[in-house]
């Protein structure tokens, strides 16, 4: 098989760059592991920048986003005794919405712009030095495949081969473990809140997101090592409540059926540079930030936003000025959002040392209190401009 761009991995940032480049006529094909409705149901992030919600709406992905998502103007930042509102729409004009990953994986499936190969194995990226890289792999009966292509795209998250594909000598990593992680559920019920809550407390952090009118999303900060199975519903219930509580106002959470719950890893990872030769990474594969700022999934739609017309000008053009400074281009904005995903989560997580909560909370009551403490958070958190 021959096209111009082997993409492999279908998350959101596969999904969209085939969709972007197939509406500037450049040919896909995307090779992905899991099946189509593993990709389609597992659950995800939920926040996005607005810079997010213009580029999939000037993608035309943007009709059920605007009528089931949800336009947020900010946060509630809390802690015991205290809780702040920060509104991103009087700060610095903009917002973010509610809408999750799985939302907007369903909306690029739908749209039916991308050749997707699913169920894939044995994925190996082949002579991306040279202008005739090709990848190969098995398809799900098991028999072996081969893409020709003129460029590659790793879109393979965080787990996949195509970073390895840089040479150590070329590579860059820098890489952060937190000593801590979140158990996260998904209940049906409506959420307590109108916007999100993040809460710091001597317990450890706690968050209170949302999906939908009826479905919420909880977070707690807990060990590493922790298994969900050490936790009941009540439980978690009960030490969200406590964290959530700020003993004010007459506030409670509302429990309900836990659907899912699972415990999430907290990492900062950057590899850089983002091309080598004919690859180009995106997303997950070329970077990971801990979720406290929501910044994952905006990350992988603004390397997306680069990447496409990049590749674009490249293929079409033969114009490479673009996908020259992809790499730098990228980096620059991952570096920005590592940054504010490191702070956000060292600002609110309970660590060992009863002088860092001091200082966090220090650092809460600038946020909270002064102008321009709350626009720098608003302004990371809703989002720079992507070319920023
Ligand atoms: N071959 C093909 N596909 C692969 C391979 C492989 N060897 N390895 C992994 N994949 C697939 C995964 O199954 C997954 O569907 O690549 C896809 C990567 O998708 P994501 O993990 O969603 O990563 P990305 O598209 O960069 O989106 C980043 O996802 O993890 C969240 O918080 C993160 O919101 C952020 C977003
Ligand atoms: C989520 O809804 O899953 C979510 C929201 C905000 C975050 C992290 C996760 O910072």
């Amino acid at each position: 098989m021959r096209t111009q761009v082997a993409i492999i991995g279908a998350g959101p940032a596969g999904m969209l760059l085939a969709h972007l480049l197939r509406r500037a006529d450049v040919d896909a094909v995307v090779l992905e592991t899991r099946s189509q409705e593993y990709v389609a149901s597992r659950i995800r992030a939920g926040i996005l920048e607005q810079s997010s919600v213009d580029l999939l709406t000037s993608a035309g992905l943007g009709d059920r986003l605007r009528a089931e998502g949800f336009p947020h103007r900010g946060i509630y930042l809390q802690w015991p005794g205290e809780r702040h509102h920060l509104d991103f729409v009087d700060l610095i004009g903009r917002s973010v919405w509610v809408y999750g990953q799985t939302e907007v994986q369903k909306d690029l499936v739908n749209a039916n712009t991308a050749s997707v190969v699913y169920e894939v194995s044995d994925v190996q990226v082949r002579n991306v030095d040279s202008s005739a890289p090709y990848v190969t792999y098995l398809d799900a009966e098991g028999r072996p495949g081969r893409i020709d292509a003129s460029a590659i795209a790793g879109c393979d998250g965080s787990f996949g081969p195509s970073r390895a594909v840089v040479p150590a000598s070329v590579a860059t990593t820098w890489e952060r473990t937190y000593p801590y992680s979140w158990l996260g559920i998904l209940a049906d019920v409506a959420p307590s809140t109108d916007e999100l809550i993040y809460a710091w407390h001597p317990h450890g952090f706690a968050l209170h997101s949302m999906r939908s009118p009826s479905v919420s999303r909880l977070y707690l900060q807990v060990p590493n090592g922790t298994s969900a199975g050490d936790w009941s519903d009540q439980r978690i219930w009960d030490e969200l409540a406590t964290r959530l509580g700020h003993g004010q106002d007459g506030w409670k959470l509302t429990p309900g059926p836990v659907t899912d719950k699972s415990v999430l890893p907290m990492r900062s990872f950057v590899q850089t540079p983002m091309r080598y030769g004919r690859l180009f990474l995106a997303g997950d594969a070329a970077h990971i930030v801990p979720p406290t700022g929501a910044k994952g999934l905006n990350l992988a739609i603004a390397d997306v936003a680069l990447l496409a017309p990049a590749l674009t000008a490249l293929l079409r053009n033969n114009d490479p000025a673009l996908a020259d400074r992809y790499g730098d281009d990228a980096s620059r904005r991952v570096w920005r959002c590592t940054h504010f995903s490191w702070w956000m989560t060292t600002m609110l997580h309970i660590g060992d040392d009863p002088f860092d909560a001091q200082l966090q909370l220090s650092q809460l009551r600038w946020v909270t209190g002064s102008e321009a403490g709350a626009a720098g958070l608003a302004e990371n958190y809703a989002g720079l401009p992507i070319g920023f």
